[in-house]
């Protein structure tokens, strides 16, 4: 097991990273000893992992509740966050509470925003089973819902006590939800450090089997880049905006084709390389850079093209952005692999990128 830190002062925590960690008692039991426990998991997941974490954790806890939510994007909502609420009024929950995030990305935004609205605020434990949550949601605080209007607008920063990642989950994961956390791996490299991006470029064929040893590494490595940006930036006030590189065009394709059509990994993919053409038509990087990154976006069996939207609704999209100031959008991009900046840029040059790049 590899153990890091996130360093907040005194709301740093560890992420442990390792093979059958979800049976450790010890990972778990300096923050649910003696507490009422409320595991919050959805339909796929907890069948697979629920009995194992109850096994683990029960002894220490005062009682151990579970809440399993419908499964999927377009459930990330109020209605499904109301249950957890429900179900923890209905089983005596308080201030000393813990919940665990037991699942992917969107069980770990809603329980973390659970956990940071439920009486103000309460302590809560983050163990990702997919790839795109153990190598980027289950870190840096993060929680929230979407919006019909805009994906992920409703939520609050809100730091989990650990992060549990147990590799062993992953050998359960579908193919294509794989690529997908691909796809936040292949991100951490493109702006922040060029030789884990050729490292990728190198083991494409070890990632996309989910070979284990190569999958610790890309965990390892890519809760390194971003618990780095989150110490410096918790609240994105600046350089953390970079973690969003290829969100900008991937929120977008996510919100207009309804979420749950495209992955967000996949759109993330597809966003990557857009904003990567994008890099090259401002002169940043140079074509053959903007195909590197498509080659291995591709390798990843991840979408290069975007969905024919058309220019007028990205903007409409893109302008309902986080990082929009005063309905001015801001682009990440790449000053080259492993670097990354925000900017506004012209919409003339956008243009000329979202014609590239759509389908049909
Ligand atoms: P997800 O949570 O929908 O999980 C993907 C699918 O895999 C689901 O069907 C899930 O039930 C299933 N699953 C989960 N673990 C499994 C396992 N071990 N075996 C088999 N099936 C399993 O999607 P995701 O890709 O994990 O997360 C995407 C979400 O994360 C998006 O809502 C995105 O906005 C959010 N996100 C948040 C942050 C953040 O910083 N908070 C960062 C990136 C993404
Ligand atoms: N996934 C972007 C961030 O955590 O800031």
């Amino acid at each position: 097991m590899k153990t890091l830190q996130v360093s907040l002062g005194d709301r740093s925590y560890p992420i442990h990273i390792g093979s059958g960690l979800i049976s450790k008692p010890e990972l778990f039991k300096p923050y649910i000893a003696n507490k009422s426990v409320f595991i919050v998991s959805n339909t796929t997941v907890s069948p697979l992992y629920s009995k194992k974490l109850i096994n683990t954790i029960s002894e220490d806890a005062k009682s151990v509740h579970e809440v399993i939510l419908p499964d999927g994007e377009s459930y990330k909502d109020w209605a499904t966050l109301q249950k957890i609420f429900d179900a923890m009024l209905a089983n005596g929950a308080d201030r000393k509470s813990v919940i665990i995030a037991l699942g992917g990305g969107v069980i770990g935004d809603m329980a973390g925003f659970a956990a940071a609205s439920f009486m103000r605020g309460i302590r809560f434990i983050q163990v990702p089973t997919t790839l795109l949550a153990q190598v980027d949601s289950s870190v840096g605080g993060k929680t929230g819902i979407n919006h019909p209007l805009g994906k992920n607008m409703i939520g609050a920063f809100h730091q989990p006590v650990a992060v549990i990642a147990d590799l062993d989950t992953l050998k359960t994961l579908p193919p294509r939800e794989l690529s997908a956390g691909l796809a936040e791996v292949i991100k951490h490299g493109a702006i922040a450090d060029s030789s884990f991006f050729h490292w990728i470029e190198a083991h494409t064929r070890e990632l996309t089997a989910c070979d284990l040893d190569a999958m610790a590494h890309a965990v390892e490595r890519s809760c390194e880049i971003k618990s780095a940006v989150v110490a410096a930036d918790e609240k994105e006030s600046g350089i953390r905006a970079i973690l969003n590189y290829g969100h900008t065009f991937g929120h977008a394709i996510e919100s207009g084709m309804g979420y749950g059509q495209w992955l967000h990994g996949e759109a993330v993919g597809c966003g990557m390389v857009m904003a990567a053409d994008l890099s090259a038509r401002l002169g940043h990087i140079q074509t053959h850079e903007v195909e590197r990154i498509k080659k291995l976006v591709a390798a990843m069996a991840l979408p290069t093209c975007a969905p024919p939207l058309g220019n007028q609704r990205f903007f409409e999209l893109m302008r309902i952005d986080k990082k929009s100031e005063g309905g001015e959008i801001r682009y990440i991009t790449l000053e080259k692999i492993g670097q990354a900046k925000i900017e506004a840029v012209d919409d003339s040059i956008v243009n000329q990128t979202l014609s590239a790049n759509q389908a049909g």
